[in-house]
């Protein structure tokens, strides 16, 4: 054996030997050098695989324990019924919420969850695994799953956590206006009015459907939901705990009849703890999850499903089950959700869009005022070898640090969403999926203040969508816009404002948005407030301490975070 051979010999039996010790730590105490984006350390290649892998599970749904699975075709026969058939008119006046709808095509609009894009998108930063034609013919996120009574409809991850962000589809992005939530409401609704042998003659389901839809009907029992203050927020706080307390108190919090019939009193039910789902690629450089960073120990995928399947009355012996079989399926998705990039601003503006020199001046106000709390972002135009740099280069990052423990900090914004978590953290501590996967949750004063890669693409910002756009982020408190016009992002030049970064505001907003009042958001409601985040960081003595030409500045360095 040479001396190259040997050392690959002992490298060899050195990782090998080691594997289980490679087992990703998710204690509280860890400590992050750098960021976990490779989080199970897997060989280039192995990453490439898991990564796509777990990209296609965030895609489809994959718990097929879960109780609340929707009959897809009589779903699909009812809305694409003739509007005069009077079996359709029967359950029409049933389901009075989903009326408009003349095909699920307008069904899934309205969910929000988009279609998949025709051809590779250069600009994305996550590309999608390779899928069949049949696999891409429900949006992204809609997923059916293939039980012993027929095929169920469900959302997944995507539903939440895909965005099209000007005909992009990005991976990780908060999807700006998803109605899952919504979905299960109005499902829940319903649910009470659909006699299954009226569903069965009606719509000409078989038995096994029928059977889906009494067990779905069933399991809506368990769950408790609550409509958000706007379009853009989730509940998922409040139906988490709502549905914990229609079941018993105990480490399977078991669905009795009892339990359902005399739910415990919970706060939730009336306070206002609304936020939107986070962006993905933060996640490499926590080691707390959600905004006010209340979980503090523990796998955040895991998390996920639990929460997930609370909301959707699951019973949690079969999921505990399920999760003990998916362990490979679970770690794809871990790994793929701490893989996942942001999306660049000179990607999808050009590189000419960003004023160097102006950036270089903003970069020296962050580093003063701001890295403190949202970490370092090392530029590439700080490198020695700059000069022989092309634009593009010029306005990457280099290196990002973030601390080594995520911190909570209270800045003054809107408190419900914290608050909030102290109304069910018992409730979830008790249960025995957390217990296995050791999973805490302690309720926090503050909020995370996040990583900024990608901030650009965020808007509009703060956990609760408080603040359209960072000229006004940069503004006192009690000077910002107290309402704004949301929409979706897909023209360039109409639905973004790029001097602002953000939602296009007073005359520059688009008249079709001011046509819909879901898309008004007024800060003044519970909830909403757009207050916060500025004194002691650019307000002190109780003056700003930028002026409008350093504020600019600082906006084009953030655009290229
Ligand atoms: C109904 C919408 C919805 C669905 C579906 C959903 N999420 Fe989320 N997710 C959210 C919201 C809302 C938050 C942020 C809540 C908060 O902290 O205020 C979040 C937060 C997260 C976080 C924490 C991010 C951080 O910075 O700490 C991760 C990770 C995550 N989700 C992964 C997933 C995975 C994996 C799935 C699928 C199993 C999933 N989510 C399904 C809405 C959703
Ligand atoms: C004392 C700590 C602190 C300092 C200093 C600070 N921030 Fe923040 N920042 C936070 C926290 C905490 C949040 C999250 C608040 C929330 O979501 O309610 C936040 C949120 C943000 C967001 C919104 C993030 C998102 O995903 O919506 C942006 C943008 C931001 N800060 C920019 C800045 C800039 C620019 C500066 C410097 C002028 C700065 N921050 C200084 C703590 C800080």
């Amino acid at each position: 054996m040479n001396y190259q051979s040997l050392i690959q010999y002992f490298l060899f039996t050195l990782l090998v030997g080691c594997a289980p010790c490679w087992a990703q730590d998710w204690g509280r105490d860890v400590e992050i050098q750098s960021p976990r984006e490779n989080i199970y350390q897997y060989s280039a290649e192995d990453f490439q695989l898991k990564v796509s892998e777990g990209r296609k599970v965030a895609l489809f749904y994959p718990v097929t324990v879960s109780d609340l699975l929707i009959p897809y075709r009589p779903l699909k026969t009812f809305f694409e019924s003739d509007p005069s058939d009077p079996v359709r008119k029967i359950l029409f006046d049933l389901a009075r919420v989903v009326s408009p709808f003349k095909s699920m095509d307008e069904v899934f609009q309205w969910l929000g969850v988009h279609p998949y894009p025709t051809s590779p998108q250069d600009e994305t930063p996550n590309p999608l695994p390779p899928l069949s034609t049949y696999e891409q013919s429900l949006p992204m996120g809609a997923t059916l799953i293939q039980t012993a009574d027929g095929e169920g409809l469900t959302f997944g991850c995507a539903a939440c956590h895909f965005s099209d962000l000007f005909g992009v589809k990005v991976l990780g992005l908060t999807n700006r206006f998803p109605r899952a939530n919504l979905f299960f409401r109005e499902g829940q609704l319903v649910a009470p009015y659909i006699n299954s042998f009226l569903f069965k003659d009606l719509l000409k389901t078989t038995e096994g459907e029928r059977l889906m839809m009494l067990k779905a009907k069933n399991s809506t029992q368990w769950v408790g939901t609550k409509a958000p203050m706007t379009l853009g927020l989730d509940t998922s706080l409040a139906q988490v705990a709502l549905s914990l307390a229609k079941r018993e108190i105990d480490p399977y919090a078991t669905r009795t009849m009892r339990s359902a019939l005399y739910p415990r009193a919970n706060k939730l039910s009336t306070m206002v703890a609304d936020s939107k789902p986070a962006v993905w690629w933060n996640v490499k450089y926590k080691n707390r999850w959600l905004s006010d960073g209340s979980i503090v120990s523990g796998n955040p995928v895991h998390t996920n499903f639990l929460w997930n399947e609370i909301g959707r009355g699951t019973d949690l012996k079969k999921l505990e089950q399920w999760m003990n079989e998916s362990g490979p399926q679970i770690e794809a998705l871990t790994a793929a959700v701490f893989a996942t990039k942001p999306p660049r601003f000179e990607k999808f503006f050009g590189p000419k869009a960003i004023d160097i020199e102006l950036a270089k001046r903003g970069q020296k106000h962050f580093i003063e005022s701001c890295q403190k709390c949202h970490g370092t972002y090392q530029k590439a135009w700080d490198l020695p070898e700059a000069e022989q740099l092309t634009k593009i280069e010029l306005v990457q990052n280099t290196k990002v640090s973030y601390h080594k423990k995520t911190p909570v900090i209270d800045v003054g914004t809107d408190p419900g969403r914290y608050l909030g978590m102290r109304e069910f953290a018992d409730d979830l501590n008790r249960l025995q999926i957390s217990q296995n996967l050791k999973t805490v949750v302690e309720p926090q004063k503050g909020y995370v203040p996040p990583p900024l890669e990608g901030i650009w693409a965020r808007w509009p910002y703060m956990h609760n969508n408080s603040i359209p756009n960072l000229c006004a982020l940069l503004t006192p408190g009690a000077d910002r816009p107290k309402s704004y016009y949301a929409g979706e992002a897909i023209d360039k030049k109409r639905d973004f404002d790029q001097e602002c970064v953000g939602y296009p505001l007073g005359e520059k907003t688009p008249d079709e948005w001011k046509k819909n009042n879901e898309y008004f958001y007024d800060s003044q409601k519970e909830g909403l407030s757009n207050l916060g985040h500025d004194q002691k960081i650019f307000i002190k003595d109780g003056k700003e301490i930028f002026n409008a030409e350093e504020k600019r500045e600082l906006i084009e360095f953030l655009k290229t975070l």
